[in-house]
């Protein structure tokens, strides 16, 4: 990469994550390949990485070029920006009141099945106007940068009609436009059969291949396409036919599968080429082969198993010692993970998914971006890639997640910018109301 000028140097990095290697999902034991370097230091040219790694060598590799601004890391731990691979992050109102029940021991599916669940939340979403689904998320949004996260996904799916789903899309579209968080569209009309079309499933999912997925494709407002193929919600059948029109259209696809019951989501994730599966507390032996002969990105969702009171959660080691590629998420959204916080997601995964701090770190950089078709700009500090990157008030990686329930970030960088400082949101110039703008 050439450069005039260094913009920014940060150096006395005392843990350095740079995640370096090829841009493709780490599986197994590739999975504690961190390329860590102490004694670090990055330097960031026109919003990427000019040069990462031993301070002296960096130093050497800038050479005599001119240093417009530096940062002493004071000795702490410095990785890539953390990217949230599944989020449902556009929605309307909270659901504290299924708290109650579900100490009474309600389970999550009969809350939707009785009515509530992502229903309550479809009906407050479709109440409310764009603005003020707008202004929340973009509030939900700040909180994930506060807490690490630079890059993120976000889905549709609380709408349920083409208008509505629309509507979310648009102010998904909009954040990424005005938010220094990059932010990925998934449109997910296949969330829940809405009460209107309650015991005609078929209708619904005609009204999705015939009229929304075409619709959301010529508006160009969706990367992937999600489905929740689970007990109560969208069969394997089903999911297929939504899958494959999406896939005819053009879409990446992303499949909510095994959540609850083993209907063989992990299979249909194989048989389609989806990019990743997500959840997958349930799924088999066979459905994990079948994912990893696919190349299919196992997407876990601790925080969700654990909100949820689940006795069981996904079977990372087991996924790992079959040799899949296993990412992280927050899966935000007002039901079964109400919670921003990819820091809480480290320690969970750690605690009740047996994960090391190394894979999570992989799970949560280079696994994430590969989950949404980002790894060749993201979730890796190397010459040429996006100078997103976060300064934890953290000697090193293990003191992440075990210091838990306190939010670590010190610094985030967005594209070279500076845009959380000592912990708190930069706020943006009018000359420059976010980076690379
Ligand atoms: O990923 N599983 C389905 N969808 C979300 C929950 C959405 C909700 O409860 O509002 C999930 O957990
Ligand atoms: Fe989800």
């Amino acid at each position: 990469m050439e450069a005039q000028q260094i913009d920014l140097l940060i150096h006395n990095i005392g843990n350095l994550v740079t995640m370096r290697g090829e841009p493709a999902p780490r599986a197994g034991e590739r999975m504690a390949e961190i390329g860590l370097v102490k004694g670090g230091a990055v330097a960031i040219a026109d919003g990427r990485v000019f040069a990462v790694g031993a301070e002296d060598e960096v130093l050497q590799q800038i050479g005599r070029l001119p240093v417009t601004q530096r940062i002493d890391a004071q000795g702490r731990l410095v990785t890539p920006g953390l990217i949230d691979p599944h989020t449902h992050l556009v929605h309307g109102g909270s659901r504290e009141h299924e708290l109650a029940l579900k100490l009474q021991g309600v389970s999550y599916l009969e809350i939707l099945a009785q009515g509530g669940g992502i229903l309550s939340t479809v009906r407050a979403t479709r109440q409310a106007s764009e603005a003020e689904l707008y202004e929340k998320a973009r509030k939900s949004l700040n909180v994930m940068l506060l807490h690490g996260a630079t890059t993120v996904e976000a889905k549709s799916g609380y709408g349920l009609t083409l208008e509505d789903e629309l509507k979310q899309l648009r102010v998904a579209k909009r954040l990424n436009d005005t938010h220094p968080v990059d932010v990925v569209s998934t449109f997910m009309g296949a969330h829940a059969v809405p009460a209107e079309y309650k015991g005609q499933s078929a209708d619904y999912v005609e009204l999705l291949i015939g009229t929304m997925l075409p619709e959301v494709k010529r508006q160009g407002l969706a990367e992937f396409c999600d489905v929740f193929c689970e007990h109560w919600v969208f069969t394997v059948d089903e999911s297929r036919r939504i899958l494959t029109a999406a896939k005819e259209l053009g879409f990446g696809l992303k499949i909510h599968a095994d959540e609850i019951e083993p209907l063989g989501g992990a299979q249909l994730a194989a048989e389609l080429g989806c990019i990743s599966a997500e959840h997958l507390l349930a799924a088999t032996d066979e459905g994990l082969r079948a994912m990893r002969q696919a190349g299919v990105i196992a997407v876990c969702l601790p925080a969700t198993s654990f909100n949820l009171r689940l006795q069981q959660h996904a079977r990372a080691r087991d996924m790992i010692r079959l040799g899949l590629p296993v990412a992280l998420s927050t899966d935000y959204n007002p039901g079964s993970s109400p919670t921003e916080s990819l820091q809480l997601v480290m320690t969970l995964a750690c605690l009740n998914l047996g994960m090391t701090p190394e894979e999570v770190i992989t799970a949560l950089t280079i696994n994430a971006a590969c989950a949404i078709g980002r790894q060749d700009t993201i979730g890796s500090l190397e010459p040429g890639k996006q100078a997103d990157l976060v300064i934890f008030d953290a000697p090193n990686l293990a003191y992440l997640p075990y210091h838990f329930g306190i939010n670590h970030v010190d610094t985030v960088l967005k594209k070279g910018r500076v845009v959380v400082e000592q912990g708190q949101l930069v706020k943006p110039t009018e000359s420059e109301p976010f980076p690379g703008s």
